[in-house]
């Protein structure tokens, strides 16, 4: 076999056209800047490589059920369906950056206490007596809270009621694949010990105390979100977390952004258009939104619906846009 050819300082100085200097530049692992690609650096305005999706609660829920019965917590870190954006490149991916799943823990389960840096959330469906321990404080995650796990917070869960409990998680995941910093372990005893007993962890946000800040709120006076409260997610920054109330009948106007967005549906029904594309939600679905689509939600009776967004981590890289379509 003949060896490659190994160009000198002088064959790259005294390359006789742009030609050959391509040629021998690209075997020192350079390549030129002003040569046409077939993808370019640089685009005209923001796109997504991924599509619009819908999870179906009664799907999701459907399939939850059958892993409770085909699957326990001693085998499963976590009994959990991921929702999974097939035109991704990340079969892990609900949108470039975000990460949701559904999950259930059946009476009398305890899940493993873990810790990882993608930072987590959940908004919990349909449960009584089920209970989170996020770094030692054991509190209860009751229908409609809403619980924080930081990056690197140790956090596992259990369940002393008597029925199956459902909730939503959402992540950081993909984007902690992309930036690479990725770490994640199971603690040392197992279960992490109980330090205290409380109702009121700073990572739990009630459905009573969130309906409180609603009724406080006022409506957006330039109607693109309706009446809606955030939650304090500067303990996970890359993520926002914003609680809408939207009565019977409202209709945003017509936006994009540079956002990727996913809705989790807590209360009522609606039409979400996305790009002129009817999304009918319901309780308990999600559907995420790339960026700079269309975006129009309609609620067709009294709803409260969960929006996660990375738009705290556009807003801090400086990639931030929002427009009204009127
Ligand atoms: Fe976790």
């Amino acid at each position: 076999m003949n060896k490659p050819v190994e160009f000198s300082l002088d064959d790259l100085r005294g390359a006789p056209d742009l030609e050959a200097l391509k040629a021998r530049i690209e075997s020192k692992n350079l390549t030129p800047g002003w040569i046409p690609r077939k993808e370019p650096p640089l685009w005209h305005e923001p796109r997504s490589e991924y599509s619009t999706m819908h999870w179906k609660w009664s799907d999701a829920k459907a399939g939850m059920d059958g892993a409770a019965r085909l699957i326990g917590t001693d085998l499963a870190e976590r009994r959990n369906l991921i929702m999974s954006n097939p035109t991704g490149d990340n079969e892990i991916s609900s949108t470039r950056t975000l990460i949701s799943a559904y999950q259930t823990i059946l009476p009398g389960e305890i899940a493993r206490t873990h810790r990882h840096a993608p930072h987590a959330f959940r908004v919990i469906l349909d449960s009584k007596g089920a209970w989170s321990c996020v770094d030692g404080d054991k509190h209860p995650m009751e229908t409609g809270d809403i619980v924080l796990t930081p990056g690197g917070s140790w956090h596992g869960h259990g369940h002393d009621g008597t029925e199956q409990s459902y909730w939503f998680d959402g992540l950081d995941v993909p984007l902690v694949h992309l930036l690479e910093p990725m770490s994640a372990e199971d603690h040392p005893l197992v279960y992490e010990p109980i330090k205290r007993v409380t109702p009121d962890s700073p990572y739990r946000f009630t459905w009573e105390w969130q309906q409180g800040q609603l009724d406080a709120a006022k409506d957006d006076p330039e109607g693109f979100f309706g009446r809606r409260i955030a939650i304090d997610t500067s303990t996970m920054p890359t993520i926002g977390i914003n609680v809408h109330r939207w009565k019977a009948g409202f209709q945003s106007r017509p936006q994009r952004s540079t956002a990727h967005q996913i809705f989790l549906v807590m209360q009522g029904s609606g039409t979400t258009l996305v790009d002129g594309e009817p999304i009918d939600w319901g309780f308990g679905d999600t559907f995420a939104i790339p960026i700079w689509k269309r975006i129009e939600h309609r609620a067709k009776d009294d709803a409260v619906v969960m929006g996660m967004t990375d738009e705290p981590l556009m807003r801090f890289c400086k990639y931030w846009k929002f427009e009204a379509l009127n």
